[in-house]
């Protein structure tokens, strides 16, 4: 396929490159994603879960779901798909991670400079008095009393998570569009592309010519602005095509 061999072209002259990754990269980590089979949205209702409104009415509701999800993500290792964006990251001079998960197993892999664009479940924010400035790290304990409270207002944490019906971090999607406004390569990984962020980030280096490259077993939304598709795991996909690219482990 021609258009692969532009991509492992542009990642061997070390151009600007970006990655956007979703729920599928930490799947093989045993990490659910949220839709297609065993996605956790088969059996939980996003709206009593993931919203402003399920955390007010029910606070010990969403923090127990938290928890259940945090005791998964502490447990799990990164991957094979992991070890290679945080390569990347090291060995490209103009690279940015931008991760939908909140797992935080990119950094425990090795990324130092990406993007959480939709938070980390190892963290927490202030519902009271400290208000945004009261983010800090909730690292996953057994049996932590729920709902947390803050130990400097005594106030409800809630977990520090871009909710539905949330806007994104201005500061941060800035950060990700001027990174995207220069990309000629754009990786995206497991993402079913349903919450459009993915496809709204890649969007805008496609317009400006660059290649998209989508790695996801099966069709997403990203799949119709991808320049390549390679229809297969990202544990798999990434390995083989990076060190291609960097001349390593052939
Ligand atoms: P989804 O669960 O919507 O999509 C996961 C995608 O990963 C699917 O398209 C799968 O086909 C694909 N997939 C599964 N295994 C894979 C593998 N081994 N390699 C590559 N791809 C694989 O997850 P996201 O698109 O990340 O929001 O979901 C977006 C947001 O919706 C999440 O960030 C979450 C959720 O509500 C928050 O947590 C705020």
């Amino acid at each position: 396929m021609v258009e692969l061999q532009t991509a492992i072209e542009l990642l061997k002259a070390q151009a600007p490159t970006v990655v956007i990754t979703g729920a599928g990269v930490s799947n093989e980590s045993g990490v659910p994603t949220f839709r297609g089979a065993g996605g956790l949205w088969r059996n939980y209702r996003a709206e009593d879960l993931a919203t402003p409104a399920a955390f007010a009415r029910n606070p010990q509701l969403v923090w127990e779901w938290y928890e259940m999800r945090r005791k998964i993500c502490a447990a799990a290792e990164p991957g094979a798909a992991h070890r290679t964006i945080a390569d990347m990251e090291r060995r490209l001079p103009e690279f940015l991670l931008i991760t939908q998960n909140v797992d935080g197993l990119h950094g425990r892999a090795g990324n130092r400079s990406h993007i959480e664009i939709h938070g980390n479940i190892f963290r927490a924010r202030c519902t009271g008095a400290c208000g945004s400035r009261g983010r800090r790290a909730l690292p996953y304990t057994p049996a932590m009393p729920l709902p947390p409270h803050c130990p400097e207002c005594g106030a409800m944490l809630r977990p520090d998570i871009v909710w539905f019906g949330e806007s994104y971090d201005p500061a941060l999607l800035g950060r990700c569009t001027a990174a995207l406004e220069r990309a000629r390569l754009v990786i995206v990984a497991g993402t079913s592309g349903v919450v459009p962020i993915p496809v709204h980030l890649a969007s805008i280096a496609a317009a400006r010519g660059a290649i998209i490259v989508d790695i996801n077993p099966v069709a997403s939304a990203v799949s119709e602005l991808a320049d390549v598709i390679i229809a297969g795991k990202a544990g798999e996909a990434l390995p083989e095509l990076w060190p291609a690219a960097a001349g390593s482990g052939e």
